[in-house]
């Protein structure tokens, strides 16, 4: 390689402002794939037909090809004609009017370690196309406002690839000579080219059908390799819940006679919503009582519904182009998280959405690489599938439900498809069906999408008694984000609640905003108990009347927006709506609010070097969530989990991660030392004699007794330890097993390496739970552990060519703030070292993986230059990816 080859083109930035609309429409692709080991041949007829008279050259995407013939209307085209690059094929002197371009390529899928495109996992071929994964398939317009009629004919060895499966329907299959076979698959759904999908391999299916509402019978059925078949019995019966569902809430029937769905081992996302062929990485379909745990129960029905519910949200409706991605995607994470509030519970689901969004979405939305969610810009759209579009996102749907009522928002919905069914849209299309089915007009609310940053809400109360009133006074301050200095005030919902002084909702029936006076009713016209007020303006001020004692506020019912909430509301106050407020999301968050004053407060004086402790007030309320038995077990599991390291360190001027450890730990210690007795009552009785039962109460009750197993075993006392032994020993599931482990794993010693070594044994088959056993270490918050998740890198449970599990280890272990921003920089010289090393084979995950530096201005100036060092020492690498490139880039600016 010459000096010149390995200087770096600086990679190209793509605005939203630049978008302009496809030179030529695809009507009709018909692929034909040969499958092969060395080599796979690629046959794409296209018909072409220009969008406009100008002649305009036609530019293909491509990368990763080599090109083998390129032909129009049946003839060779003429080397004159195209020139090929590393990214395009650019073809020019093209005949007037519609015609037909064929082009032929080889790929090499067995080599194909970035997981993008047609690769190979574990044996089979299969697919990932989103965002730009198609042009590593063949040259295409690849962009999502093409959208095309698909037919794909598969050529494999029929003993290696028994079974090959593309989109939309099976029209005909057979035997070829040389022991291969053939299958033809025609989608009648016109779609753009990232829901292209294939699978060709030695898989197995459960089979079951759905009746739609209208009666037509479709055919479910899931893929895997043999020896996992017995475990796609909860995804299926999830499947059919997100089927029944989706009729129920939006009216909305599947569209073919077919769905399936294939699980891979090496997948770099969550999963796929190829249409008709959804592709999952195998974490979120596998399940058994013995391997996954109840959070894993849940994120398979959760995201088996995304996915489903992606056929009308991003499949019959699509993205005009990639800034719009939020589109689909925060729409569709609404949709599932409704679908997962409505098979359980409803307060506990939301607790974990927010919980969520703050620990990863604020960060993200606070940093270097923060963005609106319709971002302005990208280098690499694969580093814009982020928490902000999807999860800030759903958000953003979820407050226009907030706003037009579930009745409105249906309507919203029903628009919505009634305009652009088979239509590639844009954000604001689905703003102007949503108002325009209702009639509103809300100016400010756009500036969602616009507008990075968590807004800050702050509220000061008062309450005039000889008035009767009750006034709120709001200002909003929206943070400048890199590249936008000011911002505009935008409208948040803020539902609020009014408790009297035995805890009830006081009856709320007007409020004045400036000078109009609002007369406030619930759907059915009676009065209501909580408003949603419109906060629009910098400062604002609300005030209600016939308000007969003074409340207690119950500010950001539901969390009806994202935001961050300052309030004068007192600690008096919040134990008062811990104990009583009839909002289950808003009792939960008193006793965080609380939690995050204490520890703050305690952080400060230990930096002040003061003696620290926990006052009884905080360990009362504690006590007394433990010992309700009122209320549902999952959420006392919730009000019993303290704020996460990370949280609390997010809300420090200068985040001290070893002031953050040492106060939560003694937080843990305090509570657990004074409620030892009930926490060992807890244990007792919420354990279960009766082999694994996956109904929401037996969940509930392993939930609260696993938190309490986690709290006693922080006390590393010979009695307490002893239990979550017995728990471990007796444990007839994963859920139970691994909580034990992770209780006793807390607390360094024999006791912790010996039960490491049982589980790996009991388990070093099943790689899923392998990657359990990963995470577990390279989470833990033991002294030094860097050192300990070096070795593992070659352990033979480690593959860093399967994403899972570098999820699990490298992910796992910058999530432990102590190790990994270790003082003496040695976690982040151990990220950088992994980030290049992977840079090379998988670049997605390896940007995933150097998202961990972004915050590193947070931090003390010591470790400040530590982590920038290793970011610098990661830009200035010869033949660096773009995806990591952006990443680090971003955050040293
Ligand atoms: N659309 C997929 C989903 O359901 C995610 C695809 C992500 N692909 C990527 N290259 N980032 O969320
Ligand atoms: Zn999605």
């Amino acid at each position: 390689m010459t000096k010149e080859d390995a200087v770096k083109e600086t990679p190209k930035e793509i605005f939203l402002k630049d978008y302009k609309a496809p030179d030529y429409a695809f009507q009709k692709v018909d692929l034909i794939f040969v499958l092969g080991e060395d080599k796979t041949l690629v046959t794409s007829n296209i018909r072409v037909i220009p969008n406009f008279s100008d002649g305009a050259p036609l530019i293909l995407d491509g990368e990763r090809l080599k090109l083998v013939t390129l032909k129009i209307n049946g003839l060779h085209v003429s080397k004159d004609n195209y020139k090929v690059s590393a990214r395009q094929l650019h073809m020019t002197s093209l005949p007037t009017g519609s015609f037909d371009l064929e082009v032929v390529v080889e790929i090499e899928p067995q080599n194909n370690t970035f997981l993008e495109g047609l690769y190979k996992s574990t044996g089979n071929f299969c697919t990932q196309c989103e965002a730009e994964g198609f042009r590593k398939i063949t040259y295409f317009q690849d962009r999502p406002d093409v959208m095309s009629k698909f037919t794909t004919r598969i050529e494999a060895d029929k003993t290696l690839y028994p079974v090959l499966l593309s989109n939309g329907n099976l029209v005909d299959e057979g035997d070829l000579p040389d022991g291969k076979h053939y299958a033809v698959w025609e989608d009648p759904w016109t779609k753009p080219c990232y829901l292209f999908a294939l699978v060709a391999g030695h898989l197995v299916s459960r089979d079951d059908s759905f009746t739609t509402m209208s009666g037509r019978k479709v055919a479910l059925r899931i893929w895997t390799p043999p020896q996992d078949f017995s475990k796609t019995a909860h995804a299926m019966k999830s499947l059919k819940l997100a089927m029944k569902w989706d009729e129920e809430v939006f009216g909305l029937e599947y569209d073919l006679d077919l769905f399936n769905i294939v699980a891979v081992p090496d997948f770099n996302m969550g999963a796929m919503e190829n249409k008709s062929l959804n592709i999952f990485n195998s974490k979120l379909i596998l399940a058994s009582p013995e391997t996954a745990t109840d959070v894993d129960y849940a994120a398979i029905e959760g995201v088996i519904g995304h996915e489903y519910f992606h056929n009308w949200t991003g499949n019959r409706v699509t993205c005009r182009d990639w800034f719009q991605l939020s589109l689909k995607e925060g729409l569709t994470v609404f949709r599932d998280q409704e679908f997962s509030s409505d098979m359980g519970s409803r307060a506990v689901k939301r607790i974990a959405d927010v919980v969520r969004l703050r620990t990863m979405q604020y960060p993200q939305d606070g940093g270097p690489m923060a963005h609106p969610v319709r971002p302005h810009s990208y280098i690499k759209m694969d580093n814009f599938y982020t928490v902000t579009v999807y999860r800030k996102g759903a958000e953003v749907v979820r407050m226009y439900q907030t706003l037009l009522g579930k009745a409105g928002f249906r309507k919203g919905m029903d628009l919505y498809f009634q305009r652009h069914d088979g239509q590639a849209v844009t954000c604001e299309e689905f703003l102007a069906a949503m108002f325009d089915a209702n009639k509103v007009k809300f100016p400010t609310f756009p500036l969602w999408y616009a507008q990075a940053g968590t807004p800050t809400l702050t509220v000061i109360t008062s309450y005039d008694a000889d008035a009767q009133t009750f006034t709120i006074k709001c200002k909003q301050v929206v943070p400048p984000t890199p590249g936008q200095s000011k911002k505009e005030p935008m409208l948040l919902p803020l539902a609020v609640g009014l408790l009297d002084s035995h805890g009830h909702d006081m009856r709320l029936t007007s409020v004045k905003d400036g000078a109009s006076l609002h007369h406030l009713t619930s759907a059915d016209g009676d009065y209501t108990t909580t408003a949603v007020l419109h906060v629009d303006k910098t400062e604002q001020e609300f005030t209600f009347m016939n308000i007969t004692e003074k409340p207690v506020p119950s500010l950001l019912r539901n969390f009806s927006a994202p935001v961050r909430l300052v309030s004068d509301v007192t600690n008096e106050d919040l134990y008062f709506l811990l104990a009583h407020d009839s909002d289950q999301f808003n009792r939960w968050e008193a006793g965080q609010t609380l939690s995050r004053k204490l520890m703050l407060d305690l952080i400060s004086a230990h930096q002040r070097g003061e003696k620290i402790s926990v006052d009884s007030a905080f360990i009362k309320g504690i006590r007394s969530i433990l010992l309700d038995s009122s209320l549902d077990k999952d959420f006392a599991a919730r009000c019993l989990t303290l704020p996460a390291e990370g949280e609390i360190a997010d809300l420090m001027d200068v985040a001290d991660p070893d002031a953050v450890h040492i106060v939560r730990r003694f937080v843990v210690r305090e509570v657990s030392a004074c409620l030892r007795e009930d926490l060992l009552n807890t244990v007792k009785l919420n354990r279960s004699s009766i082999a694994y039962d996956p109904s929401h109460e037996h969940r509930a009750r392993r939930a609260l007794k696993n938190v309490a197993l986690g709290y006693l075993a922080s006390l590393n006392e010979p009695e307490t330890i002893d239990v979550a032994v017995n728990e471990y020993k007796i444990a007839s599931n994963m859920t139970d097993q691994l909580a034990a482990l992770n209780a006793i794993c807390q607390n360094p010693g024999n006791l912790r390496s010996k039960s490491l070594a049982d589980f790996y044994e009991q388990w070093k088959e099943e790689a899923l739970v392998m990657n359990k056993w990963l995470a577990l270490q390279a989470m833990s918050d033991i002294p030094g552990n860097v050192e300990n998740v070096r070795r593992l890198l070659d352990h033979p449970a480690f593959d860093i060519r399967n994403p899972n599990k570098v999820y699990s280890l490298i992910g796992g272990f910058c999530t432990s703030a102590i190790n990994f921003h270790a003082k003496d920089g040695s976690g982040y010289t151990f990220l950088a070292d992994v980030v290049l090393q992977l840079d090379k084979l998988n670049p997605q995950v390896a940007s995933r993986m150097v998202s961990s530096f972004s915050r590193w201005r947070r931090f003390d100036e010591e470790r400040q230059a530590l982590a920038k060092a290793q970011l610098e020492r990661i830009t200035s690498q010869n033949g660096l990816s773009d995806n990591v490139f952006e990443i680090a880039s971003k955050s040293l600016a």
